[in-house]
């Protein structure tokens, strides 16, 4: 029988991370097997509670757990799934990513695992629009990371302007096409 295909949604904390839960329910009636990764900030905006129930299973959270098995979480994590996708994708954590912290679980098993990488960033416009953030983004790209753009759309901050998470529908559609 094929092997159902693993992949990580690693949620950030941004004012769209509860649409990980959409894009979860969609992959998972795809067929594939999925873990959620939340960073602390993810879980002010939304609870690991409703993604362990979602995923029916562990979320990736801590990476000092008490009950560790031998080999740390992140190590198994990077090595078994076969996509990481990053929805959504702070300023932040983008910042991390191109420069090499692994001060949390997500970036640690991204810089470990030899997976595709999905981006799917998600801020205020003028955020976006930052030469950090463009410059940050551009060193994702050439590490060969998948970016799916954010759209106009309306912003946490009250405003119109491209920023806003990708449809959930065609996050999945590009993960889908990656996995084949
Ligand atoms: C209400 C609220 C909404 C936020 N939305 C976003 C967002 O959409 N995108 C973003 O990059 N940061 C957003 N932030 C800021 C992040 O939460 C902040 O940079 C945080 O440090 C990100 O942590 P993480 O990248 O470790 O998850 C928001 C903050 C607040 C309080």
């Amino acid at each position: 029988m094929k092997r159902k295909k693993e992949i990580l949604v690693a949620v950030t904390g941004g004012i769209s991370a509860y649409k990980a839960c959409e894009l979860i329910r969609l992959l998972r009636k795809k067929g594939y097997g999925v873990t959620a990764a939340l960073t602390r900030n993810a879980a002010k905006f939304v609870t690991p509670l409703t993604f362990r129930t979602i995923t029916s299973r562990k979320v990736a959270m801590e990476m000092f757990d008490e009950d560790m098995p031998w080999e740390p979480e992140h190590i198994a994590l990077a090595d078994s799934v076969d996509l990481v996708a990053v929805v959504p994708a702070t300023a932040n954590f983008i910042a991390k990513l191109a420069n090499g912290y692994c001060d949390e679980i997500i970036s640690c098993v991204i810089t470990a695992t030899k997976a595709k990488v999905v981006i799917a960033p998600a801020m205020n416009d003028n955020m976006y629009n930052h030469p950090t953030v463009k410059e940050n983004l551009k060193k994702l790209k050439s590490f060969g990371y998948m970016m799916i753009k954010p759209v106009k759309g309306a912003l946490a901050c009250g405003r119109v302007g491209v920023g806003h998470l990708a449809e959930v529908a065609a996050i999945a559609g590009e993960i889908e096409k990656l996995l084949k």
